[in-house]
């Protein structure tokens, strides 16, 4: 794919993105090249390679081959805006690399209340040592997060929807407001993907994902990816070699070929999550719906507004504050595995306790104390008739 097809829809994008005839040969897929020694022809061109530090040039293991370039490639022309890629051997070091290469001691780092639990534990720790003020704002209250930027701010971290409650956050008012007053706008999109929010063209800076979601999308790999217009994509790019990330060649042509599918499993994830969500609304059982794909959801406007797709990840509060009975409903599930992560073909359920991992931010749909038990649904490839039934047997058993 070349720039000039930037105007093609997403399914055919993710289809075609990355299989450069350079890197691919006379098959469809860029090969698995497994190497840490590069070799020259001569010293000259050793020389050569070294100096240049090019994008796609062969230099030595740890900046890649082609099985790695073809996939960031193909997540750069996925990405609208972006310039290029950087991958990471998981999200979290995602969230670490692109962190690490926008801050230095003495700045001052804002954080989204709701941020998956490792950004927030990055900042209250690795980046605290440094020296970096992290300080963690609500992002549905747009007049106390402006009133933040009475104090010097350098970098803005924002995920939406947020984890565990899914509340969708005005991406563009924040990082409008950020970059008013000097700052980057960083986002965690692992949820959307660039296939449901663009989140560069929404104003934001650099964009991460865990590929260990949906681009894999079979939970057999762990990696991550951080992309950005020309000017940060550089500065990731340069944290990221000083670091000495790399990602395994195998791994990433098992990543390559989750992207190829991401858009139909995006797509039936989504329906099957909104079917499923508005069945669960109805049953006597649940106290609230965290869905904001679902109408009527307080985050639904947004989501239309901004988002272009979803998936099959929301959670559900039960109408009980017993975690012994969210134990027996999630036990009781039979299609639905236990575990974490999110984003593959098959369905998981997760206890999830947003109330613990908050400072500013209420989780209201749990209940400030935890009112309401909660979990996490991750909605697979199965028949959603068949999930349904199994959630409907497990739900019966809430109250044994
Ligand atoms: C929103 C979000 N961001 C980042 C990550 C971290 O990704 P990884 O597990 O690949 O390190 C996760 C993992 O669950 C996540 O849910």
């Amino acid at each position: 794919m070349s720039s000039g097809d930037k105007d093609l829809k997403p399914g055919t994008k993710v289809a075609h993105a990355g299989r450069r005839k350079e890197w691919t040969g006379p098959v469809v897929n860029p090969p698995v090249w497994r190497a840490s020694t590069h070799l020259y022809e001569t010293e000259a061109d050793r020389k050569a390679a070294g100096k240049s530090n090019a994008d796609g040039g062969f230099f030595y293991g740890r900046r890649g081959a082609p099985t790695q370039w073809a996939l960031a490639d193909a997540l750069t022309a996925i990405e609208p805006g972006a310039f290029g890629t950087v991958l990471y051997p998981s999200g979290v070091a995602a969230i670490a690399g692109a962190l690490l290469a926008v801050l230095k001691p003495g700045d001052r780092l804002l954080m989204t209340d709701n941020a998956y639990d490792p950004s927030r534990s990055m900042a209250t720790g690795l980046l605290t040592r440094m020296g970096i003020e992290g300080t963690f704002f609500d992002p549905l209250d747009l007049d106390a997060y402006r009133g933040l930027f009475d104090q010097p701010v350098r970098a803005v971290w924002l995920e939406s929807p947020g984890s565990l409650t899914m509340e969708v956050c005005d991406v563009p008012a924040l990082s409008a407001i950020a970059r008013e007053h000097g700052a980057i706008s960083l986002i965690d999109n692992t949820w959307a993907s660039p296939l449901g929010f663009a989140a560069l063209e929404h104003g934001c800076d650099i964009v991460m994902m865990s590929l260990s979601k949906h681009v894999g999308g079979h939970s057999d790999l762990m990696m991550g990816s951080a992309s950005a217009g020309e000017r940060w994509y550089r500065a990731l790019r340069r944290t990221s070699q000083e670091l000495g990330q790399v990602v395994s060649p195998d791994d990433a042509a098992l990543a390559s070929r989750g992207l190829r599918t991401m858009a139909v499993r995006l797509e039936r994830g989504t329906e099957s999550a909104i079917r499923i969500a508005t069945w669960l609304k109805e049953q006597p059982q649940i106290a609230e719906v965290m869905c904001p794909m679902l109408p009527g959801d307080p985050s639904h406007e947004l989501w239309q507004r901004d988002f272009t797709g979803g998936c099959g990840l929301f959670s559900l509060a039960l109408d009980t504050n017993d975690t012994g009975a969210c134990g027996r409903v999630v036990d009781a599930l039979d299609l639905f595995g236990i575990g974490y992560s999110w984003g593959g073909f098959e369905s998981l359920a997760l206890p999830i306790f947003p109330q613990q991992h908050r400072s500013v931010m209420s989780a209201p749909n749990v209940g400030e104390a935890g009112a309401h038990a909660a979990i996490r649904l991750s909605i697979g490839l199965e028949d959603p008739d068949d999930l349904i039934a199994d959630l409907a047997q497990a739900l019966a058993k809430m109250d044994d």
